[in-house]
């Protein structure tokens, strides 16, 4: 097979793209498989919003900050990625490619650790199950094996642990441990912006070493995205693009922000 390729779909954009990037990613995907992976956070934010829940922020007993993911919060996740993969899949569909849809965590293909801490609560530490953590590996086999026969496979990145069947953990993250796992050299982040901006320019290439003098311009999402890109850079990814454009374009260098390892 050749290698597939591994395309990071933000939850910011899947709902906006052209019929025109779907259409570069049918093409795309008749010449090599590719794994969709998508994010999730600006519909989840949206059915939140409607069931009128406010997310909850924590900080643990070493400072660390995140968001509470509860039994309440992993269904709000879910029932959004069931709509966002089969949505993934019919515009693919309609451009003849067959696609695959699948839940990680149910299909066992993401494993993640959830670290055992105490959170600050009412002036309190206390433990609490916060369903989320870090990827600790990917089944590169079972992804591969379920690409037999399909064009694409589109993965909601859920994990699984060993204390919880689903546990959440970070999208970005997870498709680069995907990414890696399956061996490949590139990867590609759609996003909701045309690439890493510094002083409001795209900058069109990035290495770990510009990374300390740009602190503080790279935040949330994005830095995100820099950190997952950078820490696959010693797991065998030469290089990533991420960037609002077809996906061929990102390849290509001719849209985006190229990160890549130092020379
Ligand atoms: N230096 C920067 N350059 C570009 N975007 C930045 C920068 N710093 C912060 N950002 C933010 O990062 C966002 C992209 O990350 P975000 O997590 O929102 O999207 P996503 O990862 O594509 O979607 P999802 O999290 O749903 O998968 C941008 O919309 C922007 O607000
Ligand atoms: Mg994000």
């Amino acid at each position: 097979m050749t290698e597939p390729l591994v395309v990071k779909l933000g939850g910011s954009v899947v709902d906006r793209l052209s019929s025109a990037w779907w259409d570069d990613a049918a093409a795309v995907a008749a010449d090599r498989p590719i794994v969709i992976v998508h994010g999730w956070s600006a519909p989840v934010a949206a059915l939140q919003g409607e069931r009128r829940r406010e997310p909850v922020m924590l900080l643990s007993q070493t400072g660390y900050r995140s968001r509470l993911t509860d039994a309440a919060v992993l269904d709000d996740i879910r029932t959004v990625s069931a709509r966002v993969r089969d949505d993934i899949a019919a515009h693919l569909a309609r451009r003849a490619v067959d696609a695959r849809t699948v839940d990680a965590s149910v299909a066992r293909l993401i494993h993640a650790r959830v670290i055992p801490q105490r959170w600050w609560v009412d002036g309190k530490l206390e433990h609490l199950d916060n369903l989320v953590g870090p990827v600790e590996h990917v089944d590169g086999a079972a992804v591969i094996a379920l690409l037999a026969g399909v064009g694409a496979l589109v993965v909601t990145p859920l994990a699984t642990s060993a204390e919880h069947p689903t546990v959440n953990t970070d999208a970005d993250r997870a498709a680069a441990h995907l990414a890696t796992a399956l061996g490949a050299a590139e990867m590609v982040f759609v996003t909701d912006v045309h690439g890493v901006l510094v002083d409001g320019a795209t900058v069109r290439e990035l290495s770990p070493s510009d990374l300390p003098g740009l602190r503080g311009q790279l935040t949330g999402g994005m830095r995100k995205k820099v950190q997952a890109v950078t820490s696959a850079l010693g797991r065998g990814l030469h290089g990533a693009a991420i960037g609002r454009a077809p996906i061929s374009e990102l390849l290509a260098g001719l849209a985006g922000t190229r990160v890549r390892s130092d020379a």
